[in-house]
């Protein structure tokens, strides 16, 4: 019973992005569980994926098969994965007043297309912006790690790489540079966390961070 009475603001969107290798998907899967247990009211998603549809989509994305994808289709296809998970999904759970986390958003496509494909921020914006209609989101909190130390950790960790996984550390470069100038054009809504430091500490800010932002 613990926390059901708990005041909390109603359907916060909250994102979550970083590196490949920065811990994302394991701090916000840690972090939403601890929120649900305490009686908050979150809900876990990803990007791409999230729905049946976009889940396919994410498939033929990162399927290491698909060598041949050109950078501009690829940018369309997290677009449009992001369109129907937006409107499946996180749409109908902030209307219900459900604070939705979401593992990758928008900033995710700024970064590795604009960026690391180098489509340009601009292009990338505009096409999503068609997609999500302006929805971004409330919050984003960023896991900063830099290529170097990500890739190490995914080399590690994996078994198997997908496409995206197993671009060339130039690419990586490009993408962690391009997350430097998301996280400074949208610093209102940024809340940046050191995740070079063991993943039980970076889990703890990022717990800290969204309980302040639930209880405010
Ligand atoms: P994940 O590893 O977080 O599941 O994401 C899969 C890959 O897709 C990861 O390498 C980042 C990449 N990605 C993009 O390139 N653009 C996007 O818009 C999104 C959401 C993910």
């Amino acid at each position: 019973m613990r926390g059901i009475m708990k005041r909390m603001k109603k359907g916060l969107f909250i994102t979550f992005e970083g590196p490949d290798g920065s811990g994302k998907t394991t701090v916000s899967t840690s972090v939403v569980e601890r929120l649900q247990k305490e009686g908050y009211q979150v809900k876990y998603t990803r990007e791409p994926g999230g729905s049946n549809i976009a889940e396919e989509i994410r498939n033929i994305i990162l399927d290491p098969k698909n060598t041949e994808m050109d950078a501009r289709c690829e940018a369309l296809l997290y677009a449009a994965a992001r369109r129907q998970h937006l409107v499946e999904k996180v749409l109908p759970a902030l209307n219900a007043g459900i604070t939705v986390i979401s593992d990758r958003f928008v900033d995710s496509s700024l970064a590795y297309q604009g960026y690391g494909r180098n489509i340009g921020m601009e292009e990338i914006y505009s096409i999503n912006m068609f997609a999500i209609e302006g929805k971004l989101p409330d919050k984003t909190i960023y896991l900063d790690v830099d290529a170097q130390t990500g890739l190490e950790r995914i080399n590690a960790n994996r078994t198997t790489l997908d496409r995206l996984d197993a671009e060339s550390e130039a690419f990586h470069n490009r993408v962690y540079e391009g997350y430097e100038k998301v996280v400074e054009k949208y610093k209102d809504r940024m809340v940046i966390i050191d995740a070079s430091r063991p993943v039980e500490e970076v889990i703890n800010d990022a717990y800290l961070t969204l309980k302040g932002l639930l209880d405010d």
